[in-house]
């Protein structure tokens, strides 16, 4: 018998252009995780409307309109557990989580950051990559923690510095890295080819010739 294919959520908070990526890649019969529920905390967020038109559950939930960070936190649980989630995708969600909500999903909550941690955590990351004058930028897929842009490094695709980069330019090589990264990561972690010890993850075997590290010709 087959494994079930993991329920996974996506929460975002913009555009969504991750979201899309894993939701195309998950409408391969054989991807071993589904998208379930797409949950916005921006009721404006682009994405949302996106996820709605392919027919996928898609809830804005305003964390302005919530009394406390504890009542917004409890509601998303309760979205989550209504849609038997197994792992949660943080692609461009802007909130940041608190230490229980993040624990409650340790090892089954990811992320994607625009660069290659451990170096450049946070925000603006093109403009600081391209003012430190790295040759290489990228992004991490990592397992979230409760410190922001912390935890085990699952998978990486750097891209080069081009001489004449602005900010926007680099950041765009980043995302169309950013699109091949995160389908493949959650392919690897969903299929359960990715273990954890520590700080540090390794690959079982590939799937489908996948590797969590590599420098896309893009
Ligand atoms: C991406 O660059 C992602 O790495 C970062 O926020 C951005 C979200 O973009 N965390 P999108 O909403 O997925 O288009």
């Amino acid at each position: 018998m087959t494994n079930p294919k993991k329920r996974t959520a996506i929460l975002i908070s913009g555009r969504g252009s991750n979201m899309k990526s894993l939701v195309e890649a998950a409408r391969r019969p054989d991807y071993p995780a589904e998208i379930v529920v797409v949950i916005s905390n921006r009721p404006d967020a682009p994405g949302i409307v996106w996820a709605k038109d392919q027919g996928i559950p898609a809830l804005a939930m305003d964390h302005k309109l919530y009394e406390s960070r504890a009542h917004f936190e409890g509601q998303i649980q309760s979205v989550l557990a209504a849609s038997r989630v197994d792992l949660v995708c943080l692609a461009g969600f802007m909130r940041l989580m608190t230490p229980a909500f993040v624990e409650s999903w340790r090892d089954r909550m990811l992320n994607i950051h625009p660069a290659l941690l451990p170096a450049f955590k946070g925000l603006d990351t093109h403009a600081r990559a391209l003012e430190a004058g790295v040759k290489f930028a990228g992004c991490t897929v990592h397992l979230v923690r409760p410190e922001m842009d912390e935890g085990p490094i699952l998978g990486q695709a750097a891209v080069p510095v081009l001489p004449d980069d602005t900010a926007v330019t680099l950041g765009e090589r980043v995302l169309a890295a950013e699109h091949l990264l995160y389908p493949r990561i959650l392919e690897l972690f969903a299929a359960g080819l990715i273990t954890v010890n520590g700080n540090k993850s390794s690959i079982v075997s590939d799937v489908n010739g996948l590797w969590a590290q590599f420098s896309p010709q893009i």
